[in-house]
């Protein structure tokens, strides 16, 4: 089948649950297998010509070429890095339906001092964090949201550390739909709790953590047309797979050895995974990257369910961490995530609240910056790196997935010492930059500078 506008391939999608397999074009509200209750994804079943049957409805060198000219066109949806990508995507036959606020399109950042630190040869940030709401959510949100809309929902709603809270708000405005936001109460960050409210979102403070929200927004979605746009939608996940095609693009098509991801819900490592398989299997890369994944001590159920039970039942823990967009026990996707660690030859890694204050303090050192749960993605590449799971001159790409104007307090605080206390924390001495208070003379700044100058010299 062809689009008429476009003249290219239109692919048709299916539900599928991740367990049973079984097959729906209906998810209802909570996006769960009606059979098994699992979790359930895309698939398109004209990709597969194994069968000898079908003949294959692109070649990669095609969509590349294509993918490529778009980015001089000036067509809305051409300008999105996300539906740049849109034949990898599920079709909207009202391309008038998709709502974008030119998401994706992020920098792929050299990390040269942090290099240096770990001992890494060729390390990459691929910035998700630059995105229009600042986080990754937004490749996700485009594709999911407009899916309500076509669907005719007037509410749109999610559980959220923040960031999800942000991006749900932001685009439901532009396509004048109400949001439904609940939050924990005081755990999550003002810059996100900001952008919530003056984007209109409804926004509810729970006196309970990000699961219990989740649970609460669960039963909300039964009883009210809400729409749930939560990672466990499964189109979310669809729209997050363009970071991967994007980097790899941005690499000329090489893949690196490492991919490292922050592991909160889950969501974000699953469809990262996703992608890598589904462009090796349409022939647009030839062999695979490994994906990790990174948890907070505090947060660690994804940890512990490998260590613990092979990845065959979740482990579930009483989150803690003041990387609030990741402070989540009981993870939606462990599954999906389970099988991206088996498919991609990834590992496991947890790191300490001050490994992940010390990382992003040197992740801002290079220019770039990004809030405190995208940092634990170069802290535990210092433990690959230590444990030999990264080996010398091999690639790494981190994925930041959140700006670092996210969270001011934890870099106000990390920088004035307030966050550790004790001898462990002389360590992130060098790195801290309190103000300095002045009387108000070009001499008083002049032997500051002076007195800067002899310390480094020294
Ligand atoms: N990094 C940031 C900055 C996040 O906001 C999140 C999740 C993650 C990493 C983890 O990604 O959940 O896909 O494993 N934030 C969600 C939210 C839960 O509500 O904003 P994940």
């Amino acid at each position: 089948m062809m689009n008429s506008t476009t003249s290219e391939p239109v692919e048709i999608s299916e539900l599928r649950c991740i367990a049973c397999g079984l097959r729906t074009h209906s998810p209802g509200h909570r996006f769960r297998c009606s059979t098994c209750a699992d979790l359930l994804e895309i698939v398109y079943p004209g990709w597969d010509t194994s069968d000898g049957r079908r003949t294959a409805p692109f070649t990669a060198a095609a969509l590349k070429a294509l993918w490529r000219a778009r980015r001089k066109s000036l067509v809305s949806l051409d300008q999105s890095g996300v539906w740049r990508f849109r034949e990898l995507l599920p079709h909207f036959s009202d391309q008038e339906k998709i709502i974008t606020l030119r998401e994706g399109n992020t920098p792929l950042y050299e990390l040269p001092s942090c290099a240096r630190a770990v001992g890494a040869e060729y390390l990459l940030a691929k910035h998700q964090g630059m995105n229009p709401t600042g986080s990754f959510k937004d490749t996700g949100m485009t594709v999911a949201a407009s899916m309500a809309r076509q669907e005719g929902f007037g509410w749109v709603g999610c559980a959220s550390t923040g960031n999800t809270s942000a991006s749900v708000a932001a685009y439901a405005a532009r396509a004048q739909m109400r949001s439904l936001v609940l939050i924990p109460q005081g755990k999550v960050s003002w810059g996100k709790l900001s952008q919530a409210l003056d984007y209109g979102a409804i926004t509810v403070e729970l006196k309970t953590d990000f699961d219990g929200c989740s649970q609460i927004l669960d039963e909300v979605v039964d009883r009210m047309p809400v729409y749930l746009l939560n990672s466990v939608n499964p189109y979310r996940i669809e729209g997050q797979k363009t970071a991967a095609i994007e980097l790899l693009e941005q690499l000329d098509w090489q893949p690196p050895d490492h991919i490292i991801v922050p592991g909160g819900n889950l969501g974000n490592s699953s469809a990262l995974g996703k992608a890598f398989c589904e462009l090796e299997k349409l022939h647009f890369i030839t062999r695979l990257p490994k994906v990790s994944i990174v948890q907070a001590e505090g947060a660690n159920p994804l940890v512990r369910t490998m260590r613990e039970t092979g990845g065959r039942k979740l482990v579930s823990v009483q989150a803690e961490t003041a990387a609030s967009a990741i402070r989540i026990g009981r993870p939606a996707s462990w599954k999906k995530a389970v099988r991206v660690l088996e498919q991609l030859g990834g590992t496991v890694a947890e790191v300490s609240e001050l490994e992940i204050a010390w990382a992003k303090a040197q992740i801002g050192a290079d220019g770039v910056g990004c809030e405190p749960a995208s940092a634990v993605t170069l802290a535990g590449l210092k433990r690959m790196v230590r444990d030999g799971f990264v080996k010398p001159g091999e690639s790494v790409v981190l994925i930041l997935t959140g700006h670092l104007l996210k969270d001011p307090d934890f870099t106000l605080q990390f920088h004035r010492g307030e966050l550790f206390g004790g001898k462990e924390a002389e360590i992130l001495v060098p790195h801290q930059r309190a103000p300095i208070v002045l009387e108000a003379s070009a001499d008083a700044v002049i032997s500051a500078l002076k007195r800067v100058e002899e310390t480094s010299e020294a």
